[in-house]
Order: structure tokens, then sequence, then C-alpha cells
């Protein structure tokens, strides 16, 4: 399960090129919003897959998401509580591997090496008793609004095969 929150919708995009990567190495996925995602997952889920903005170099909270409503020109694709509130009350299944990811900004680096909602996002999967199955990849977005930039969605696709080739391994 692939579960993302998103403002404008690049972390949307994001979430459906890995699923489709995943689903290209042979995994049944689906990308969920994280409203519409169950907060018990069935016990048959072997892997998921969690993704956000950064906000304020971490994963939105009530006031950052309420910042950028009010500075949206349209409706918000993630709307209610988001990852963060997710991840609180999680019940994940016995054994489940996990990865995380986020999207940034480009620059200035120094301020952009001080993200940290997937490694967030990684810990806090750890803690509900998942195991990290790759390290927590980062995509670009050219602006606050996106788009991501040219490529993000073909890497992103990228690591959905990479994950489901380290979820069952040939060799
Ligand atoms: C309130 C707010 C705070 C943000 N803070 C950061 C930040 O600390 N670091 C960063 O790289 N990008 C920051 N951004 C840019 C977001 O990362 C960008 O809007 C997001 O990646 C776009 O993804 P989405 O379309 O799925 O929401 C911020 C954006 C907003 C609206």
């Amino acid at each position: 399960m692939v579960i993302y929150e998103s403002m404008f919708g690049d972390n949307q995009e994001v979430a459906q090129a890995i699923t489709a990567g995943l689903t290209e190495g042979g995994v049944v996925a689906e990308a969920v919003e994280v409203g519409e995602a169950p907060g018990r997952l069935d016990e048959d889920v072997s892997l998921v897959v969690v993704g956000a903005p950064n906000h304020a170099w971490s994963i939105p909270r009530p006031a950052t998401r309420q910042t950028t409503a009010d500075a949206a020109d349209g409706p918000l694709v993630s709307q209610g509580p988001g990852v963060r509130e997710w991840l609180r009350k999680a019940h994940l299944p016995t054994g489940v591997r996990t990865a995380a990811w986020d999207t940034r900004g480009s620059s200035p680096k120094p301020v952009v090496a001080m993200d940290h909602a997937s490694s967030t996002i990684e810990k806090r999967l750890t803690k509900l008793g998942g195991t990290t199955l790759t390290p927590a990849e980062h995509f670009t977005v050219v602006d606050m609004k996106g788009p991501l930039e040219p490529g993000e969605l073909e890497r992103a696709h990228a690591w959905g095969v990479t994950l489901a080739g380290a979820l069952h391994p040939t060799t």
C-alpha cells in the first residue's frame, strides 16, 4: 500500500508512479490518499510506502496545512488530517516492510539539507513495528506548488521497481 499526503498534487503523482513501478515489479499495489487509508492495515499487506511534502522541514502540521490552503488557488488534494496524524495511530501488520519518501525544493541547498519529513516518517514506521526495506527517497519540486523537476516521476517509477525487487528478491 502506497499512502500519500499531497497539497498541490506532486506527492499524489509520485505515489502513482511508485505504484506503477511496484506493479511492473510484480507486486499488487495501490496508491491511497492518507485520508482514505485505514487505521488498521490488513494482515496481507506486506509493504507500506508512505510519503509527504516537507513543510517547514518536516511532515505537514495543521498550521502549515492552513497556510497552504490560504495560499492555494483551489482545493488541495489532501484536506483532512495527514500522514503525521495517521502515523500516530496506525496499526501495521506483523512483519510488514516499510519505506518512506518526501518531496522538497531544490535550493538553497544548506536549507533543503535540513528537511527531514521522510526520515521522520521512516522512524515512526519503525516505531509502529515495520522494518525498513530500503532507505528513504527524496523527490524535488521546481516551486512550492510544483511541478516536479523533470525526470522525477521516472525516478519514482524506478524506485517502485527497486522496492518490488527488494521485497521479492529473485536471488
Ligand atoms: C507551508 C509550506 C512550507 C514548506 N516548507 C518547505 C521546506 O521546509 N522545505 C522544502 O524543501 N520545501 C518546503 N515547501 C515546499 C513543499 O515541499 C512543496 O510545496 C511540496 O513538495 C509540493 O508537494 P505537493 O504538491 O504534494 O504538496 C513548503 C511548502 C509549503 C506550502
